[in-house]
Parts: structure tokens; sequence; C-alpha cells
């Protein structure tokens, strides 16, 4: 299995991986455009040709991206390859000079795992929730904002 940066070649396959999670109201969806559109920010993971696994680093301001459109094949859960992708993305952002890397999600419990801590949405600029108000699931979508500040968190957290 490797984790590397997405090709247009990969975008369907993200696409329906991300699709059958949304339906299940996992996750949000996301357009074959919006990720044609915004390609450069996705990694995936590939295993013996096949995507398994993919995610975003959208980067929100000077200091400050967000990772998104998580995703892992139901076959390919719980084999670290979530992890995987997130350290990749936050690598990526290091790479740009940005130290602190959050996520909205609605599996909170994952992100805590992988160092990731709870906070309340006012502690994420306007900006970033100016733009849900675009959302179809606006206001109650349910999601939980958690942050990371990539220059002091610890390795592993249990
Ligand atoms: C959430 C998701 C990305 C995790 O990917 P994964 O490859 O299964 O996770 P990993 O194997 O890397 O797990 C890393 C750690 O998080 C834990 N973990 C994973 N999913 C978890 C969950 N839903 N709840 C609690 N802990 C979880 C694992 O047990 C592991 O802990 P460990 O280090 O103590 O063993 C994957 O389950 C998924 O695609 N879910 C559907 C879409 C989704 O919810 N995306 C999240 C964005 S809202």
């Amino acid at each position: 299995m490797k984790i590397r940066h997405a090709k247009v070649t990969d975008v369907k396959k993200m696409h329906k991986l991300v699709e059958f999670y949304a339906d299940n109201k996992e996750m949000l969806h996301r357009s074959l455009n919006a990720i044609y559109e915004n390609i450069q920010e996705y990694m995936v993971a590939e295993e013996n040709g096949t995507i398994v696994g993919c995610g975003a680093l959208h980067v929100s301001w000077d200091d400050l991206a967000e990772i998104k459109a998580l995703a892992v094949a139901k076959t390919h859960m719980g084999k670290g390859i979530g992890r995987k992708l997130v350290t990749e993305l936050e690598k990526n952002a290091v790479k740009l000079d940005i130290f602190t890397t959050f996520a909205l999600s609605f599996k909170p419990e994952f992100f805590q795992k992988i160092g990731y801590d709870i906070i309340s949405k006012e502690v994420l600029p306007q900006k970033i929730w100016s733009e849900c108000i675009n959302c179809h699931l606006f206001p109650d979508c349910g999601e939980v904002p958690l942050i990371k500040d990539l220059k002091h968190s610890k390795k592993k957290k249990k």
C-alpha cells in the first residue's frame, strides 16, 4: 500500500468512495467537479492498483489548513490507512510552512486518536464558518471541529 498525490485518473474512484459514505451521512458530498478543480489538494492510498483511500489538505489561511474528504474503503478500514493519509497531508502542510491543521468531522474519535483536540467553533476563523452557509446541512450538520498543533503535538495519542 502506498500513499501518493492524486492524479486526474483517480478522480472518479475517489468520488465513488466519498459518495458511498456521503450517501450514508458519514461525510459531506463532493462533486466530481470539486474534486477535479482541487486535485492538487488530494492524496490517495493505493494498493495493487486500486484506490483504497483518499483525503485532502485545503489551505484556509496563513497558518491554518483543513484535512478534508478523508475516506478509507470499508474493506481496508482499521489498518492504519486513515492515519497514514492524515500524516502525509500534515507533512504537506508543514512543507507549506503551515503548522496547524483542523478537521470538521462526524468521526471525532478517529481524529482524537491521531492527536487532534476538540475545540469550540469560535476558535476557528469566521471565514470557515461563513463557508458553511453554502452547505445543505447548514446550520445543524453535527460536524465536530478538531485541531492539531503540528509543532507541539505528541507523536501518538491513544
Ligand atoms: C474515519 C476513517 C477515515 C478512519 O480510517 P481507518 O483507516 O479505518 O483508521 P485507522 O486504521 O488509521 O485508525 C487509526 C486509529 O483510529 C481509530 N479509529 C478509526 N476509526 C475510528 C472510529 N470511527 N472511532 C474511534 N476510533 C477510530 C483506530 O482504532 C486506530 O486506533 P489505534 O491507533 O489505537 O489502533 C474511516 O473509518 C472512514 O473512511 N470512515 C468513513 C468516512 C468518514 O467517516 N470520514 C471521516 C471524515 S468526516
